[in-house]
């Protein structure tokens, strides 16, 4: 599959966006310390990484659907540009930090785009394209889940397992709620971690599925994402 490119009014509104934003505010956001130098570091490829996912999406994506996006924050700017630019879609971004959505918002007034604060799970209608990155991982709302499965960092003597059970029902219950909304055939973009979530779904509710192959590198989490098409 060829990757398009993006337009130069694209280009420039991301870029724009990345500009406006409040860094010294969303340094406490993503970081316990040195929120300052992550940004410094992270805000460039934050924007290479998020157009190069965009031209890929650009490829897979009709005109005029409908986007869901679960968790997006900072990298998913791009993304959400170029779908409402290049392709005429609706999307709606959820996120659980007000904060975060507030910052973001101010920084895109203008563009079209609007962060939403609250749960995915709550949203109404259809959507073709499903976006969950990360999301699982989120040592704010899953802090067992994530320490086990994604930094395998747990210790096994202190290891809340009553807890980690309780997540690991979250976790299927959210993926059942935004995959409720996905109409088919749809398109899931998805990190590579949280693959076997969604496969888990498919085969309890007998859909097939194809992931593609190839990832691509994120900016923050350092999870490659991939695409899943849902039959
Ligand atoms: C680890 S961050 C990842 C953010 C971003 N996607 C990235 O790759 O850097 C996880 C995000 O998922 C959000 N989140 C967790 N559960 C959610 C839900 N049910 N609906 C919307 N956002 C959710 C959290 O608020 C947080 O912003």
């Amino acid at each position: 599959m060829r990757t398009p490119r993006l337009s130069q009014k694209t280009t420039q509104q991301i870029k724009q966006i990345y500009q406006a934003l409040d860094y010294e505010a969303l340094g406490p956001i993503y970081c316990d310390e040195g929120g300052d130098a992550f940004w410094e570091d992270r805000r460039e490829p934050c924007q290479k990484m998020g157009i190069t996912i965009g031209k890929v999406l650009k490829a897979r994506l009709p005109p005029q659907g409908r986007s869901l996006y679960v968790g997006a924050g900072v990298p998913e700017i791009p993304v959400l540009l170029m779908e409402r630019l290049e392709l005429n879609r609706t999307v709606c971004p959820y996120n659980l930090r007000q904060a975060e959505v507030d910052i973001l918002n101010q920084a895109g007034e203008g563009s079209g785009l609007s962060f939403c604060y609250g749960s995915a799970e709550t949203v109404t209608g259809m959507f073709d394209h499903l976006w969950i990155v990360s999301v699982l991982n989120d040592p704010e709302e899953f802090p067992n889940l994530s320490v086990l499965f994604s930094y395998g960092r747990a210790d096994p003597l202190a290891f809340d397992t009553a807890a980690f059970s309780h997540e690991r029902e979250a976790g299927i219950l959210l993926f059942a709620n935004c995959m409720a909304k996905l109409t088919t055939p749809g398109l899931l973009t998805i990190s590579v971690e949280e693959i076997p979530w969604i496969v888990n779904w498919c085969e309890t509710h007998k859909h097939s599925y194809h992931i593609d192959p190839k990832t691509y590198p994120t900016a923050l989490v350092g999870d490659p994402v991939c695409f899943i098409r849902i039959e």
